[in-house]
């Protein structure tokens, strides 16, 4: 079965009120290239992008704002009935130099973090459906990660700081701290939970928390997922799965699909029970951050590298046909 006579995954989703969605290219999206724009309108109701919107790529230069991509994103968006994710704020990666190149006091870190966030956020107030404002703060093992330049800069209340002010900035958005490897229980999905108690406790602006999802084959559901989601909606967060996918040694097997689409599928049982929304980060392996990252690896995506609709597509799609059969497909139509 081809994508193209299935029905949609953002229709299926649309009906239990979920959403589906990708991140976003920057070359396929700004070359306009027109079998990815055609998948991604069809299929998705929900984008983020992949890098347009991070602070290197706004604010090459100080002072300066380089809106085009991304204002092309937002209004793409719009004109295609998609929500938009806003990703990110406030990381430690792909930072502009002249923010890492030299000393700033504290006031200085302070006042150009605020001023970044509510450039940002202001620019794009009521068309950005949820923003990460904080992306990967916590270390592997759990505690603060300390190799960021935010922590070291303005120590741990950057994360508290930039809720507000992305607050101040927006108050409809639905703000999210996002991070890896923090699905299941460990050290480090208990210093992440930590994290949003003492902020929703604080009263901090704080309204779900991301799970990136970077997965590897053989990636299933566990109760740990489960009682993890748990205590996090316990808080009274919400949940979303932000930027998934399962990488597989390359070149891949029928057998490897196959085990990559039980993951796509189990992840999206567990996302219309627990998340408000479930992503995969790119959806055609054509353009996947995988291979160039991980040596070795890659066929991470729903659909191959020639856009066809791989085991994993059928999975999510099947997921969300399941799940209809308690809230009936014709409903609202
Ligand atoms: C990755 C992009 O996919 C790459 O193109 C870029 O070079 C580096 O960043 N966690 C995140 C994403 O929050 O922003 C990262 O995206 C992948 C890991």
């Amino acid at each position: 079965m081809t994508a193209q006579n299935s029905p949609r995954l953002r229709d299926l989703a649309a009906q239990h009120g979920f959403y589906v969605g990708t991140a976003v290219h920057t070359g396929a999206f700004t070359r306009a290239e027109a079998p990815y724009c055609d998948l991604l309108k069809r299929e998705f109701n929900v984008i983020v992008a992949e890098n347009m919107m991070k602070f290197v790529e706004l604010s090459p230069a100080p002072d300066t704002y380089a809106w085009n991509a991304a204002d092309a994103l937002v209004d793409f968006a719009a004109a295609n009935d998609m929500k938009l994710r806003g990703h990110t704020l406030v990381w430690h990666q792909q930072l502009p130099q002249w923010v890492t190149h030299r000393s700033w006091t504290p006031e200085e870190a302070r006042s150009l973090l605020e001023r970044h966030i509510k450039t940002v956020v202001g620019r794009y107030r009521g068309r950005v459906w949820a923003w990460d404002v904080v992306n990967e703060a916590i270390a592997d093992t759990g505690g603060y990660r300390s190799d960021s330049f935010w922590y070291q800069q303005l120590g741990a209340e950057y994360i508290a700081l930039a809720f507000q002010w992305a607050h101040e900035a927006d108050p409809n958005a639905i703000l999210y701290y996002n991070d890896y490897e923090a699905e299941g229980l460990s050290p480090k999905s208990d210093s992440v939970y930590e994290l949003v108690r003492d902020l929703k406790q604080a009263e901090v602006p704080i309204h779900g928390v991301g799970w990136q999802m970077h997965l590897s084959e053989g990636w299933r559901v566990t109760a740990e997922h489960r009682s993890n989601a748990e205590r996090l909606r316990g808080l009274g967060l919400e949940l979303s799965m932000t930027e998934m996918d399962v990488r597989l040694s390359t070149p891949a097997s029928a057998a490897q699909l196959e085990s990559q689409a039980r993951s796509y599928g189990e992840a999206m049982e567990l996302a219309l029970e627990t998340c408000a929304a479930l992503l995969t980060w790119g959806f055609t392996d054509k353009y996947s951050w995988i291979p160039g990252f991980r040596p070795g690896y890659g066929a991470a995506l729903p659909f191959d590298a020639d856009y066809q609709a791989k085991p994993a597509y059928t999975a999510m799609q099947q997921a969300l046909l399941g799940a209809a059969q308690t809230a009936p497909l014709d409903q609202g139509a």
